[in-house]
């Protein structure tokens, strides 16, 4: 066994604290709704409020990051091995088939995890904030916007709300589906995942690649050099 660092520093505190505040938007978010009655309305929005502006904040952070690193384009989604992870999902994990893609360096997300985080990131939290943001400057009007009705706001909002919490239990339990239950989670929080010694040559070599094609260059002249030697040598062995 070997492990291999795939989470970086950044990457694990955006994970976590965009977890934290997901689930406290929730809780505060639907005893803002009536669902029950925890902290007080009053309490719940005044710390969603507060909850909504830093999650903003992270999320500026966070794209930063991802653009300047390069990581964003983890999350482009593609159609490739879409139906076998289906497949693995719904059947090959219940007969302990091995994951049909491997995690690598530079691509960790399986086909439809890059379709649903995509859509999260792009679509489902960017309507979150923008939904929660209308809102809440609608009940401050001083600054805010002229809405004939905060319904449709509400509505939205509160669909999204629901969708949030579909991913966050399919994504509870797929985190235990890694190679022990507690893998996966152990990777999230450390940084570092166990893989055979297979997996972890599979797991280095596009980063290996990428480096070298990001550092290192042929010099033009050796090229031409090279290319002329080539076709010395063919022509010898002609
Ligand atoms: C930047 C992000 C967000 C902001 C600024 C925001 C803001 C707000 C505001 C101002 C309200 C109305 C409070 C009131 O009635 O006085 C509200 C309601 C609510 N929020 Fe958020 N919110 C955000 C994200 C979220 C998230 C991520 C969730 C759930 C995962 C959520 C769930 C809810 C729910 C369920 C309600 C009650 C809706 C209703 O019954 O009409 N919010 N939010």
């Amino acid at each position: 066994m070997k492990k291999v660092y795939l989470y970086k520093g950044f990457e694990r505190f955006w994970h976590w604290t965009q977890a934290f505040l997901i689930f406290f938007l929730m809780l505060t978010g639907f005893e803002i709704h009536g669902s029950y009655n925890l902290i007080g309305y009053e309490n719940a929005v005044r710390w969603h409020d507060d909850a909504g502006w830093a999650l903003l904040i992270l999320m500026i952070f966070a794209s930063f990051w991802h653009v300047t690193t390069g990581e964003w384009k983890q999350y482009i989604p593609t159609a490739k091995n879409v139906r076998a992870q289906m497949e693995y999902y719904l059947t090959g994990i219940f007969r302990n088939a091995p994951h049909p893609t491997g995690k690598r360096i530079l691509s960790k997300l399986n086909p439809i995890q890059r379709l649903v985080y995509f859509a999260l990131t792009i679509i489902v939290i960017p309507v979150m904030v923008i939904s929660g943001f209308t809102y809440l400057y609608f009940n401050y009007p001083i600054q805010g916007f002229a809405l004939d009705s905060l319904e449709p706001v509400a509505f939205i909002h509160t669909i999204g709300a629901y969708i949030l919490i579909t991913f966050v239990i399919i994504h509870l339990y797929l985190i235990t589906t890694g190679h022990t239950i507690t893998s996966n989670l152990v990777a999230m929080i450390t940084g570092w995942e166990k893989m055979d010694e297979e997996e972890a040559q599979v797991a280095v070599e596009d980063v290996i690649e990428s480096t070298k094609r990001h550092y290192v260059k042929q010099i033009n002249g050796d090229k031409k050099k090279k290319a002329k030697k080539n076709k010395n040598t063919d022509s010898e062995l002609k």
